[in-house]
């Protein structure tokens, strides 16, 4: 890429190989004519049935696209795949943290989700029915959510970093008869015992009739009679054929919900479908990432994300890539594996997250450049601001300057990338560039005015769009209040952001009570409440404070209860208490100890109001303070 001094531009070879040439004259007719630019991309998909009408929006906020269509997303990622040339390509390569490998093709890949679908539906899993998915980053998590999109049953993946508690909360919420978890993973050389937390939360919940386990540590689990079944031994009963039709699904019928964090306690269900989610996913990473017949590429994130969802299951999947997964840390056992791996397998395109390019940038350029990166073709980014300093490492040291760097802002409610470049276009760095053609996106005052160039406000997004959330699962009115009250007839994104006078927009972070730590999100409030919860505490704040590599920490302050004495220990006893509690990914940075805490006069907590004390700056407006 060459830099102007403003901006970094593709080279002519870069632009000239990219699906999209020209990005102004795509988004031109795509803004002009929307439902052109959906349905031809809808048309280069298989449907049982064509829809009727691209957008119903008589029920705003409520819509749906592709009314009447009749589809399956896995049709469109195994099917089309397996009746093509593609049929021995292979889908998948997996690495895992012990170095062992794996290689499933297109057609493997298709037999083994006809047969886990069988086996799902000779537990009585129907069409509707929710099953929650608890593992590690191994194939079977990829043909465990395929095999219950294929039979219309609607997939719940928990990332495999969650605790029992947090687990427990989600099998309850979602009323999932049969669970999918594995013995173990690996972690750092480490065994985590996946099925012990799976046990804790299936053994208090009445909902629960099977439990299904995948093999993959070899380490001795206790397995109850009547309800646990090993997956080897199912797939080998003769009800496991490689036959299994697909569900011929609504394009609204739902296809799997995965929970957020919020601004309340209780993490969301989001709502994905399964035409329009497909037609978002299939458009953006083809167009995105640039996709080509051989390119390998590869997403590093867990598949129990959205970006694992979009990105790493269904997106290269209906594409007909080849995707990379590899189930360990990125610095393990040193921190070149990532770098072994793109030179091991020829990655063409490489997909992952600020906090992690941050943290194998501060092992130097040595590691990267011990391994061969000329493979890769294309970088990308997600989850989180990147700092130009993370951009220009990345550029230079691992795309050597040749590859342009992909900055996808989007959520898991979005279902797709809303913000990003295209390979044509000219890049800043810490900048996604421009909403995906046919995304209409501003940025608001509180009165709901655009505000000029370069100053900041809310982010909306003013069209509906194929791949948008549906609902919260269960909680319509929350739906309602939380993403379309603040500005009626526009989504309302939670996230600051300003647009410069090139029309680049600049996400600035969270406005609500978010905390994106290493990319991941949690709510104050759920981390609060866990404090709560030990019996020492009487009240508690938890605020994001910037951290050099997880983009923000938690830094978290309590109340203690009168009376509670060795309070010296506590910290450390409450870092345990949310480990147990919400999962090691929320383990506070910090916990201080208080007398008071900042309150407005109705009781709430003016977390702002900490976060400035904390890192020295002015408050602002304490009018509404108490005291
Ligand atoms: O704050 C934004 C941040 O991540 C939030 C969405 O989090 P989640 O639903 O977990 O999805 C993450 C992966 C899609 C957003 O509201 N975010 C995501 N991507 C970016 C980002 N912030 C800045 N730049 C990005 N590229």
């Amino acid at each position: 890429m060459n830099f102007d001094g403003n901006f970094y531009n593709p080279s002519e070879e870069v632009v000239n190989n990219a699906h999209i040439k020209d990005w102004n004259k795509l988004n031109k007719f795509a803004s002009e004519n929307p439902e052109k630019f959906w349905t031809s991309m809808a048309e280069e998909l298989h449907w049982f049935k064509k829809w009727d009408k691209f957008l119903d929006e008589s029920n705003a906020p409520f819509y749906q696209f592709f009314v009447n269509a009749k589809t399956n997303i896995t049709y469109n990622c195994l099917d089309v795949h397996k009746n093509s040339y593609r049929r021995n390509k292979l889908a998948y390569i997996w690495e895992g943290e012990d170095g062992s490998t794996r290689s499933i093709s297109y057609n493997e890949l298709y037999n083994e989700v006809c047969k886990f679908s069988n086996v799902l539906k000779s537990m009585n899993v129907q069409k509707g029915d929710i099953v929650t998915i608890y593992m590690g980053r191994v194939p079977e998590l990829v043909i465990a959510m395929l095999a219950c999109a294929r039979i219309g049953a609607v997939h719940s993946v928990v990332y495999g970093g969650f605790s029992t508690e947090s687990l427990h909360e989600r099998i309850e919420d979602s009323v999932s008869k049969v669970v999918i978890t594995c013995d173990g993973a690996y972690q750092r050389g480490k065994l985590v015992n996946l099925k012990d937390i799976t046990d804790g939360a299936v053994d208090r919940s009445g909902v629960v009739q099977h439990v299904i386990c995948v093999k993959r540590t070899g380490q001795e689990v206790n397995m109850l009679a009547g309800r646990d079944m090993w997956y080897h031994e199912l797939m080998q009963l003769p009800i496991a054929s490689i036959h299994c039709k697909a569900e011929q699904t609504d394009a609204e019928d739902p296809l799997f919900i995965l929970y957020t964090s919020g601004t309340t306690g209780k993490p969301k269900a989001i709502l994905h479908t399964h035409g329009g989610y497909m037609v978002g996913v299939y458009a953006s990473l083809k167009y995105v990432f640039d996709i080509k017949d051989e390119d390998r590429y590869w997403c590093a994130a867990d598949p129990g994300w959205i970006t694992g969802h979009s990105y790493i299951v269904y997106g290269p999947l209906l594409n007909g890539t080849t995707s990379i997964i590899y189930e360990g840390a990125p610095n393990f056992p040193f921190p070149d594996r990532w770098w072994e791996i793109v030179e091991k397998y020829g990655v063409n395109i490489l997909y992952t997250a600020p906090t992690a390019i941050r943290g194998l940038m501060r092992f130097g350029d040595a590691w990267a450049k011990r391994h061969d990166l000329s493979s890769l073709r294309l970088l990308g980014s997600v989850g989180e601001p990147i700092n130009p300093e993370a951009w220009r490492w990345y550029n230079e040291v691992i795309g050597d300057g040749k590859c342009p760097i992909m900055d996808t802002w989007w959520q898991t409610e979005t279902g797709m990338f809303m913000i990003t470049p295209m390979p044509c276009m000219p890049l800043k760095p810490g900048s996604g560039t421009k909403p995906f053609p046919g995304i209409e996106m501003d940025i608001l005052d509180e009165e709901g005015n655009s505000v000029a160039d370069n100053e900041e406000g809310f982010l909306v997004i003013k069209n509906p769009w194929p791949s948008m959330m549906r609902t919260i699962y269960g909680n319509d009115e929350r739906y309602v209040e939380q993403y379309w009250q603040k500005y009626p007839g526009m989504y309302m994104t939670g996230d600051s952001a300003r647009r410069d006078s090139d029309g680049y927009y600049w996400v600035i972070g969270r406005v609500d009570d978010v905390i994106k730590v290493s990319g991941y999100r949690l709510g104050t409030a759920e981390i609060e409440s866990a404090l709560v919860s030990y019996p020492d505490v009487a009240e508690a704040a938890a605020i994001g404070l910037p951290h050099e590599l997880k983009g923000n920490a938690i830094h978290c302050f309590v109340i203690l209860k009168s009376g509670v004495t060795n309070a010296d220990e506590l910290p450390d006893k409450l870092k345990l208490h949310i480990r147990h509690e919400v999962g090691p990914i929320a383990v506070p940075e910090k916990i201080e100890i208080v007398d008071k805490l900042p309150k407005t006069r109705s009781g709430k907590i003016m977390r702002r109001v900490l976060k400035a004390q904390a890192l020295g700056q002015d408050p602002g407006n304490l009018s509404t303070l108490e005291d």
